[in-house]
């Protein structure tokens, strides 16, 4: 894809579990954007793979091992980014926990409400809320000081279809909706928005034990697989200029399934 935003060139955009999936389209995407992704993954190798990737196409880009869930892992991923690169324009809270295989393994989780064991549920909070908690925490400081930044985090159509049998993917999903819209409240006076993506079943190079797209594409008003790069437009808009006077908000890219 060609650069979209030129005021993208030469930002600094974290993004976390950048190391495959949809974070890995992108880190692609930032980078042949002009942009200097951070790949902030649990999986260093994965994430040294995307910025393989990236500067065999010329850009630029560092890969930070990561666990979002842990304070010091994110501040101390932060820091590296400064050190490095002297700022950070753009966190996107894109790492989260599903059925896919994600350290340590996670098999078909889907299961009635009453039998998810409460270690599940809190590392289902944990990995895909508490993690965009500590990871805008670390970031707003160098954001506030640029007096502009872009906070983008991730949440699920499954929170408006109220899926049943992932009431902890769900709930999680729901709570960055929330998240996303009282932390706009407090950063909208320092130039920084916080907005969500919310994207459909999305078919990326991962196997996803829990999809099942034979019932999720006849509810799509545009009725085919969505794929990663499907997302990319809409969250280098929110990363851009362009998005400027939109916070607080969810942007809803999934063919039409549901309507926000
Ligand atoms: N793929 C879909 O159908 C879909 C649909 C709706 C929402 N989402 C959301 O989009 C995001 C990306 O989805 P995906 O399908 O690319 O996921 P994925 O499982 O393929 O990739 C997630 C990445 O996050 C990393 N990660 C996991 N735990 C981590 C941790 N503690 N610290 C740092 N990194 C960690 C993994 O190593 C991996 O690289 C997730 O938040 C997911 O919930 C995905």
């Amino acid at each position: 894809m060609k650069p979209v935003y030129e005021d993208l060139v030469g930002r600094v955009v974290v993004i976390t579990g950048g190391g495959q999936g949809i974070g890995r389209a992108y880190a692609l995407a930032f980078a042949a954007s002009g942009a200097i992704p951070v790949v902030a993954d649990i999986n260093l190798r994965a994430a040294a793979d995307t910025v393989r990737d990236i500067e065999a196409a010329g850009g630029r880009a560092l890969a930070v091992e990561t666990d979002v869930t842990s304070a010091p892992s994110v501040d101390a991923m932060v820091a590296k980014t400064l050190a490095e690169f002297g700022r950070l324009d753009v966190l996107i809270n894109n790492a989260g926990l599903y059925a896919k295989n994600v350290p340590p393994a996670t098999d078909e989780i889907k299961r009635p409400f009453d039998q998810i064991p409460l270690e599940e549920w809190d590392r289902f909070l944990r990995i895909n809320v508490t993690s965009a908690f500590l990871c805008s925490r670390a970031a707003v400081a160098t954001m506030r000081k640029a007096q502009w930044g872009r906070i983008i985090n991730t949440s699920s159509t499954t929170v408006m279809m109220g899926l049943q049998g992932y009431l902890h993917y769900v709930t999680s999903k729901a709570a960055i909706i929330g998240m996303t819209r009282a932390l706009a409240r407090e950063l909208g006076k320092d130039g920084i928005t916080v907005n969500t993506i919310m994207p459909g079943l999305t078919h990326t190079e991962v196997p996803n034990p829990a999809a099942v797209p034979d019932k999720v594409i006849p509810m799509q008003c545009i009725p085919r697989k969505e794929v990663p790069e499907d997302l990319v437009p809409a969250v280098l808009f929110l990363a851009s200029e362009g998005s400027r006077f939109m916070t607080g908000q969810t942007v809803n890219v999934d063919g039409g399934s549901v309507h926000v």
